[in-house]
């Protein structure tokens, strides 16, 4: 197969572990997060310099606002603090930042910065990075039925038009439409749970388990799990 074939067009990532990876240095949690920003910093990185075209991270789940105060605030700080500070980064290496996820949920401050960040990066087209920020895999596809009767009750679309409507054509009522499905899924820190992600678009994505906790899972490991993708076969539910 031509080297070129075995790049996963799209590797999306559950960062998981940064708790635990502070815990074991006598740290608070939080102090695992902002190591964890060294992780995104580095993979995205990789994934400009090896040819992958979509990185996405899982980096805050709708479920996660249930964490301690103090812990969602710090993120989000961390959040803001990333895009200040990466996007000259992200502009020199062609990188577009695009965030996905119940927006209504975030400060107006927040929102407002990720407007900006997305604005000023929309015309790279080396990588795109998405963050999946307040998301879950059921709100999406709940929105997506929402959307879709939205439409119908307003005429915009029709009944004969939603009868006829294949998988393709729900994929535009989600988050993620005009994102292909990732390829390749990577989930970090030992745990072999989807939890809640990308529930409609991982149907045929294939999965790296590691015990890597996310602080730790830095270039030399994202090239290594593409190596693994490489010895993948995928099938699609055909034979061969
Ligand atoms: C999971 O570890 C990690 C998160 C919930 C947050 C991930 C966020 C970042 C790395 C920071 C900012 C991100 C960007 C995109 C700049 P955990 O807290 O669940 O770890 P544990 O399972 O060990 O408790």
């Amino acid at each position: 197969m031509e080297e070129s074939k075995r790049i996963p067009v799209h590797v999306s990532i559950i960062m998981d572990g940064n708790g635990r990876w502070a815990e074991e240095r006598g740290h608070e949690r939080v102090y695992g997060h902002a190591a964890g920003v060294e992780s995104v910093r580095a993979c995205t990185e990789a994934a400009v310099e090896t040819g992958v075209r979509y990185l996405s991270l899982f980096a805050f789940s709708e479920e996660n606002w249930n964490r301690p105060e103090h812990e969602v605030h710090t993120l989000m700080e961390l959040m803001v603090k990333a895009m200040r500070d990466e996007l000259p980064t992200m502009m020199k290496n062609g990188v577009r930042f695009v965030v996905l996820g119940n927006r209504a949920r975030l400060s107006s401050s927040l929102n407002e910065m990720i407007d900006d960040c997305e604005a000023r990066t929309a015309a790279n087209d080396r990588l795109v990075l998405v963050i999946f920020l307040s998301y879950s895999g059921k709100w999406d596809i709940l929105q997506a039925a929402k959307k879709l009767a939205a439409e119908i009750s307003s005429g915009q679309a029709d009944e004969e038009e939603l009868l006829s409507m294949g998988v393709d054509g729900f994929d535009r009522y989600l988050v993620t439409a005009g994102i292909p499905d990732p390829d390749l899924i990577i989930r970090t820190s030992g745990e072999c749970r989807l939890s809640n992600y990308l529930l409609w678009q991982a149907a045929y994505s294939e999965f790296i388990f590691t015990g890597v906790l996310w602080p730790d899972f830095r270039k030399e490991e994202f090239r290594a799990a593409l190596a693994e993708y490489a010895r993948r076969d995928r099938r699609y539910g055909r034979v061969k």
